[in-house]
């Protein structure tokens, strides 16, 4: 169905509406619709590489989505991209220049989906903002913090809608932690932890990447790097920014407000020596609570050694939450077992309203074997119980619903430039301490969005 004065005049009011909407609630969000099936949204793709690839498996999955054109300047992803969306009935034009893109597709595109790398994500969705449409962009917003700054701005200055991948925000499973468990079964959370520990792994090559005439006009500098970005600091900022961008955001939205402080030390040296950005950072994250108190978080992300994986923990007083994107990695809540804790009781009601699954029964871990007899009476745990929320779709496609939601009638976006620009503010800075050696402190102005300098 071709775009009627209606539809396009209810899109274009969509961001404004959005803030008087009610919030995506994790109870409908297994079921969540994006409208009519006839109210159809195109789309095109700004960058088609690994992660688009992951956006594209939920997006035609999406009823009433269809991609119309991909830009990307290496022609082997475009013609991917071209394949890819034939076997979903999707006939796409694809560019190498984003410009020409959004101005000869103008009429045919209501939103963008930008997946370049971190540092072309302010240029490319600040374009397609002044052009009018709604835009997804990837995480984390920018490798610079001006530049994530700009793009709040623009998306203010055009009232469109800019969602940022941050796709744990729209997890019903996430969304259950964060809005019943952490709140309401594990008392006071004075700690978190995650990590993202991976192997060690060679730089990407290919036997025939895009000509160096194409990767000078668009600013890369050999092969090496434009494969690789994420290693290098006028691209990206390495694993750190990379995968602690997911987690560290996990911590505000536990504790509902920015980090006070962040001390990180890195190392560069598993790696060649043509990495500049660590491929290992350890750091602490104060949290300055409104009441007064203060919590802490430790994140570690590490490029040699898989140990463990990912995964996040939030440690309260009365039990502690364990979970990872994927459940098989963590899905569980365990009662802290101690004099004046929950009891078997109140332990039951979260079972009767479905927060957390019944388990084999809810003991004590025996630790003592045949050989060593070790005294475990602060330390014991219990067993743990599963969650009670599931999700049984991609990763990434809740978000992505989550956005068209918005765009089509208006839902509440899960995170939006300013939420996510808190968690760049955040993110950032871990490399500023590690390279430093100092304690970052934060200011709370420091996560507000400064004016565009004159
Ligand atoms: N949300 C997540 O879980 C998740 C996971 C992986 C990556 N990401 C994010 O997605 C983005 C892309 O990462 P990736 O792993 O797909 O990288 P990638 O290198 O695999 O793909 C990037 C693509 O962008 C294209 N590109 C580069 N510059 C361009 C330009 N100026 N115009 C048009 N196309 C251009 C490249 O040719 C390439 O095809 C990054 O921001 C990354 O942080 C998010």
């Amino acid at each position: 169905m071709s775009l009627d004065t209606n539809r396009r005049s209810f899109l274009k009011g969509a961001a404004v509406g959005a803030a008087f909407m009610p919030s995506f609630s994790i109870l409908h969000a297994e079921d969540a619709t994006i409208g009519p099936k006839d109210d159809q949204i195109n789309v095109a793709l700004i960058g088609f590489g690994a992660e688009a690839r992951v956006l594209s498996a939920s997006l035609v999955r999406i009823p009433g989505v269809r991609v119309r054109a991909v830009c990307d300047i290496w022609k082997f992803q475009c013609q991917q991209a071209k394949q890819f969306f034939k076997n979903y009935g999707m006939q796409i034009t694809t560019y190498e220049d984003y410009r020409e893109m959004l101005d000869k597709e103008d009429k045919n595109i209501d939103a963008v989906v930008v997946a370049t790398p971190d540092w072309m994500h302010c240029e490319h969705t600040c374009y397609c903002l002044r052009k009018g449409k709604h835009v997804y962009c990837e995480k984390e917003m920018s490798n610079q913090l001006e530049l994530a700054a700009e793009m709040c701005r623009v998306q203010k200055e055009t009232g469109k809608l800019l969602q940022i991948g941050h796709q744990r925000r729209s997890n019903p499973r996430y969304r259950h932690c964060f809005e019943n468990v952490v709140p309401n079964m594990l008392g006071r959370v004075t700690t978190a932890y995650a990590q993202w520990n991976r192997t060690l792994a060679p730089f990407f090559a290919v036997k025939r990447p895009p000509k160096q005439e194409i990767l000078t006009k668009y600013g890369y500098e050999n092969p090496e790097q434009y494969l690789n970005w994420r290693w290098f600091y006028k691209y990206g900022g390495g694993s750190m920014v990379d995968l602690g961008s997911h987690q560290i955001d996990l911590f505000i939205w536990a504790w509902g407000v920015p980090p006070s402080s962040v001390t990180a030390i890195g190392g560069k040296d598993a790696f060649t020596p043509r990495r500049q950005a660590y491929d290992r950072v350890m750091c602490l994250y104060e949290f300055q609570m409104p009441d007064g108190t203060k919590n802490e978080a430790y994140y570690q992300v590490i490029s040699s050694n898989a140990r463990g994986g990912f995964y996040e923990q939030f440690m309260g007083v009365n039990a502690s939450l364990t979970i990872a994107e994927i459940s098989a990695r963590g899905n569980t809540v365990q009662r802290e077992l101690r004099a004046g804790g929950l009891s078997d009781a109140d332990w039951q009601k979260f079972i009767d309203k479905g927060w957390i699954l019944p388990s084999e029964g809810d003991k004590i871990k025996k630790e003592v074997t045949k050989d060593i007899a070790v005294d475990t009476r602060i330390s014991a745990q219990a067993t743990g119980n599963a969650l009670g929320v599931s999700m049984n779709k991609p990763a990434h496609m809740p978000h992505l619903e989550n956005f068209f939601a918005a765009c089509r009638h208006g839902a509440k976006l899960n995170c939006p430039a300013e939420l996510a620009y808190e968690s760049a503010v955040a993110v950032l800075a871990a490399n500023v301490s590690a390279d430093s050696h100092k304690t970052h402190y934060f200011k709370p102005e420091d996560f507000k969005v400064p004016p565009r300098k004159a």
